[in-house]
């Protein structure tokens, strides 16, 4: 849906970083140089977005089940986010952007944690873009680590089981404060959610890209907000419903 020629931004665009491994096997080139690129990918990304006026931008960076890769592969994705945090930390402060991180934060070992939970502290009250890192993430965990709280509060008395509404669930998850992804883009042309923000994404538009993670910049972020404005939103209702609301 157009808005006069004027294309739309959406509010919150996630994004699954994906193809860095391929992107280095069609190099010749080991699976770690295609992450490091990843990296430089991420800069141009968090640029794009925030020069498009995006409020929210989240990024795939570690699943919860990437714990399941060659331990050396972990510990070199592990040491690209602790640079990344470390290196860009003070710029991204500067540009006013906010850092938030979600995903399991209990049993994670080391500095990362502690560097995470600096990164949030430091930008907590930047109001420019949010980029919100998904770290050691999968949706089905979330979603069960917030069904554990609402059945705690149950059995503790202080919450009737029939009054659970959804907007409770939603404000159990890791993304609480934060609304729901308008957009999420996928590289690599590999078509799925693996697991990300399963309830979140209820209404949102998906894009997939066939390019790889490693090549992504403002053009490629500019073809997926080209595809998301010319699709038609409806959340259920009607498209004459939307318009109207839209005014
Ligand atoms: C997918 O490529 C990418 C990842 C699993 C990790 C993405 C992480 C980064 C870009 C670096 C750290 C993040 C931040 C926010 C600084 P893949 O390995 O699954 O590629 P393949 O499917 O081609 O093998």
């Amino acid at each position: 849906m157009m808005n006069g020629q004027q294309p739309i931004v959406p509010k919150h665009v996630a994004i699954i970083m994906d193809g860095n491994g391929r992107w280095a096997k069609e190099r010749g080139l080991p699976r770690t140089i295609g992450h490091s690129k990843g990296v430089e990918a991420v800069r141009r990304a968090v640029k794009a977005a925030g020069e498009a006026g995006v409020e929210y931008l989240t990024l795939f960076a570690f699943s919860s089940e990437n714990w399941s890769r060659p331990e050396n592969e972990v510990s070199d994705l592990m040491g690209l986010l602790r640079r990344f945090i470390r290196r860009d930390l003070a710029e991204l402060h500067r540009a006013n952007v906010r850092i938030k991180i979600i995903g399991d934060r209990e049993n994670l070992k080391g500095d990362i944690l502690p560097l995470l939970i600096e990164a949030e502290e430091t930008t907590r009250s930047n109001t420019a873009l949010t980029v919100i890192i998904a770290f050691n993430y999968g949706a089905r965990d979330e979603i069960s680590r917030a069904v554990k709280r609402l059945v705690e509060e149950v059995g503790a008395g202080r919450l009737d089981a029939a009054s659970i509404t959804p907007d409770m669930i939603s404000a159990q998850l890791d993304t609480a404060d934060i609304p729901d992804p308008d957009l999420i883009i996928r590289t690599s042309g590999e078509e799925r959610l693996s697991n990300f923000l399963l309830w979140q994404a209820a209404y949102a538009e998906f894009v997939f890209l066939p390019g790889y993670w490693p090549d992504f910049d403002a053009n490629m972020f500019h073809e997926a907000l080209r595809i998301y404005s010319a699709r038609d939103r409806r959340f259920g209702g009607l498209a004459e419903q939307q318009a109207a609301a839209a005014g």
